[in-house]
């Protein structure tokens, strides 16, 4: 079913740091349950698979679960059991706080300076990672465990008896894209567990898909350890799978980590058929965000990009690896990714930043042609406006790596001067001209957006 009638409209909602900023808001859907009821009667499944070869796997499994610190995580007795049979990735990085922003990153290659984890809708001229698997006829699911309907787009749906947390939006990564709700079909691949036993039964599962437990089993609203025991739990049984395993690979991370006033790094672990033996219980410490889910599934199948931060973010070192990629050392001293920067969803008076239609992706493949012939006069106009050197910020963080974190040349670093400070510039548009890592995943940003953070979590 299509909901055309989401239509945004514009509120003037003042943001606290100024009287002039106005942030965008969206009128929110929450359908009653009857509705709900009448929607589910007529919702369209798809089960489309396909079997196109990559670099390095044929399935990409992607697992988030919920604000955990990384060490919480590692010492999980569900992950650290099922790290014995993976590569743990130790400097791995949320981009920004709370979740919603974090997760319309990874399949989006930005949060559009969202900071909060309201009912937004993105136009239907923004790309996503299906642009780029459809450009190859991969196919693509999301399994979002209790939604209620394939295709559902309501803010929430709550368990029905205690009304308690379930399925949330929020967590929802492509639900929020215009580009994926907009079209029938696309729809008809947003669906939730059900549908993820049927298509594990039916020999049906796409080769990408993003899998979202519900507020109880991601920890949101638990604990890790409840988080972790999902996670082993869900992942045992499938782990020997000859089906689900063979050329497939596994990521399990977390939205963000849970202490703010803390570097935003989490857990992250690759699990599959594709991990070698003598990769089994090891750690790989190059610097990865949640932009690197995107630049993986490109150079893996050699696809086009977004023009956004996926272009210049890191491949997973094992896919890298065989897709002849080069990583960038990316220092990470004085990285906090810890709020977001101002921008289109928190102003209202800002444009949509146009993508960086010169962008090449590390495998050497441009923006996708379908994005370039939407964008190309857009991003000139907004080039020569200036538009894209006004929204950067040149910023400081004051917490320097302390202990375990390995540092960008691969040797541990122990600094630990907390009076120490650096500057960063980072670019708050969706182009950078960067080739490193560092300028996708650098969100700092001026006082003024960090008091305008601040007012958005009292409220
Ligand atoms: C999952 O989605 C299917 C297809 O729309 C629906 O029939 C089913 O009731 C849903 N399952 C749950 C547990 O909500
Ligand atoms: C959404 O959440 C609200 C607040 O918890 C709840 O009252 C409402 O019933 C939920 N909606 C659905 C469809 O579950
Ligand atoms: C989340 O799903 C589990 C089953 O996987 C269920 O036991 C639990 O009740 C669900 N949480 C809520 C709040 O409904
Ligand atoms: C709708 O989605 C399908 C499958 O993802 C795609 O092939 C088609 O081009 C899309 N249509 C439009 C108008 O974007
Ligand atoms: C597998 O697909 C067939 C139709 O192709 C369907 O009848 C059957 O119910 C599916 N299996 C499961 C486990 O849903
Ligand atoms: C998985 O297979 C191994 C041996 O191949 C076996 O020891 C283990 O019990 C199996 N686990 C499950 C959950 O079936
Ligand atoms: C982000 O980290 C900085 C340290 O670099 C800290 O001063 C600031 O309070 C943090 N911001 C939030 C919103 O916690
Ligand atoms: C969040 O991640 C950072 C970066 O690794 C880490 O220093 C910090 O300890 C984590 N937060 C907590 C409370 O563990
Ligand atoms: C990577 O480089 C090797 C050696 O030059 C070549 O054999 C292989 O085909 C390349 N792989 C890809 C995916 O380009
Ligand atoms: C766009 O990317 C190119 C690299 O292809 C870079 O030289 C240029 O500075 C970027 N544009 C902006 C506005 O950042
Ligand atoms: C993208 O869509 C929005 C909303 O419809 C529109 O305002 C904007 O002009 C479009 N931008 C381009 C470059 O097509
Ligand atoms: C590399 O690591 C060493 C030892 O920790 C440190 O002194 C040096 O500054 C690092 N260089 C870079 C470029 O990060």
């Amino acid at each position: 079913m299509l909901l055309k009638n989401i239509l945004p409209f514009i509120g003037y909602v003042l943001a606290a740091e100024s009287a002039t900023k106005t942030q965008r808001t969206y009128s929110q859907y929450s359908p009653k349950s009857s509705e709900i009821a009448e929607a589910a009667a007529t919702a369209h499944t798809s089960h489309e698979t396909s079997d196109v070869e990559g670099a390095f796997f044929k399935r990409l499994v992607v697992i988030w679960l919920e604000n955990t610190d990384f060490d919480k995580a590692a010492e999980s007795e569900g992950l650290s059991y099922l790290a014995q049979y993976g590569i743990t990735l130790d400097n791995y990085w949320a981009l920004t706080h709370p979740s919603e922003p974090n997760y319309i990153a990874a399949v989006g290659g930005d949060y559009f300076a969202l900071n909060d984890d309201r009912f937004i809708t993105l136009p239907s001229n923004v790309s996503t990672i299906v642009d780029l698997l459809d450009s190859k006829s991969i196919s693509w699911g999301e399994y979002q465990e209790h939604q209620p309907y394939t295709g559902f787009q309501g803010f929430n749906y709550s368990n029905q008896h205690t009304f308690a947390n379930d399925y949330m939006r929020k967590h929802n990564p492509l639900i929020s894209y215009e580009s994926v709700t907009n079209n029938e079909t696309r729809l008809s691949n947003i669906k939730n567990f059900t549908e993820f036993y049927v298509d594990l039964e039916n020999e049906t599962l796409p080769q990408w898909s993003f899998i979202t437990p519900n507020m109880t089993n991601d920890g949101h609203d638990t604990t890790i350890n409840v988080a972790a025991t999902w996670t082993k739990d869900f992942l045992t049984p499938l782990l020997n799978n000859s089906y689900f395993m063979d050329d497939t690979l596994v990521l399990v991370t977390f939205d963000e980590n849970e202490t703010y006033a803390d570097k935003n790094k989490v857990f992250a672990l690759l699990l599959g058929g594709v991990i070698p033996d003598d990769l089994k219980g090891t750690i790989d410490s190059t610097f990865y965000d949640h932009y690197s889910e995107i630049a993986t599934v490109e150079a893996n199948w050699d696809l086009d990009n977004l023009g956004r931060h996926d272009a210049n973010a890191n491949v997973f070192s094992i896919v890298a690896d065989a897709a002849n990629v080069t990583n960038d050392d990316v220092d990470t001293t004085y990285k906090v990714n810890n709020h977001t920067y101002t921008g289109y969803l928190q102003d209202n008076s800002q444009a949509f930043p146009a993508p960086n239609i010169t962008l090449k992706n590390k495998v050497g493949n441009p923006v996708l042609p379908a994005i370039v012939s939407v964008w190309s006069s857009e991003y000139e106009a907004q080039l020569s406006q200036g538009f894209f050197t006004s929204t950067t910020t040149t910023v400081t963080g004051n917490i320097p790596d302390a202990t375990t974190t390995a540092s960008s040349n691969g040797t541990a670093s122990h600094s630990n001067s907390k009076s120490a400070s650096a500057s960063a510039s980072a670019s708050t548009s969706a182009v950078s001209s960067k080739s490193s890592g560092g300028a996708n995943s650098v969100h700092v940003v001026g006082i003024s957006a960090i008091l305008g953070f601040a007012a958005a979590l009292i409220l």
